[in-house]
């Protein structure tokens, strides 16, 4: 069960989605949502509820669709962080948020996410979750600033693992670096563009 109000602009922005599919090459790049679309959606909100998850980092927000998703299972007490460089984007998805009734629960930073993860005051933070869905250069820098950053047995995600076929490279580069990481355990799931699913393991010694 997902919050009405939230669950009303998911469904709002899916239509958005189906459209983008179909013209993607037709609308210009500010305007496109490249967002991970409902089964993944959905498939996380389910894994995160079967958890304490409290506190959120995502890099790459663009609307806010996947934004979305996790204000759901935080409820009100938690709390999301979230990094975007597009400041079109960054009104899209502050509207989305609005309109949802979830402001509260979010923070929108905006910036280059190696600039705002470099940034001292974050050093400290410990998450429960870290998705990852943006560029795809600096994945390898995002992913071990995020697992660095997770509490034991948190998780993080990161999309775009299959496809679109053109990130297959840096794809398979992170997840040869993932598996040889200590403490991770990791799969990749064919859900939506790929999910890389990655639990950081309780330390025993
Ligand atoms: C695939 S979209 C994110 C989709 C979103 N997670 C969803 O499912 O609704 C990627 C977003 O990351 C942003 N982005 C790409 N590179 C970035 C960077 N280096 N720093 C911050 N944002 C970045 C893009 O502007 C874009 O909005």
């Amino acid at each position: 069960m997902i919050e009405p109000k939230i669950q009303k602009v998911l469904n709002s922005l899916e239509e958005k989605i189906e459209y983008e599919k179909v013209h993607e090459y037709d609308i210009p790049l500010d305007d496109t949502l490249l967002a991970i679309g409902k089964e993944s959606g959905l498939f996380l909100n389910t894994l995160l509820k079967s958890q304490d998850v409290k506190k959120i980092l995502e890099i790459g927000t663009s609307f806010g669709y996947s934004t979305l998703w996790f204000a759901d299972v935080i409820g009100d007490t938690g709390k999301i962080i979230t990094i975007e460089a597009n400041e079109k984007k960054i009104a899209h998805a502050t509207e989305n948020f609005t309109k949802a009734g979830v402001s509260d629960r979010i923070k929108i930073i905006k910036g280059q996410a190696l600039d705002v993860l470099s940034d001292n005051q974050y050093n400290e933070e410990k998450f429960d979750f870290v998705f990852i869905d943006a560029d795809k250069e600096n994945i390898i820098k995002y992913f071990n600033w995020g697992f660095s950053h997770l509490r034991p047995k948190g998780i993080v995600v990161i999309d775009n693992m299959l496809y679109p076929e053109k990130f297959k490279p840096y794809m398979s580069k992170l997840h040869t670096h993932i598996q040889k990481t200590p403490n991770a355990q990791t799969s990749t799931c064919p859900i939506g563009n790929g999910l890389e699913i990655t639990l950081k393991l309780r330390i025993t010694s």
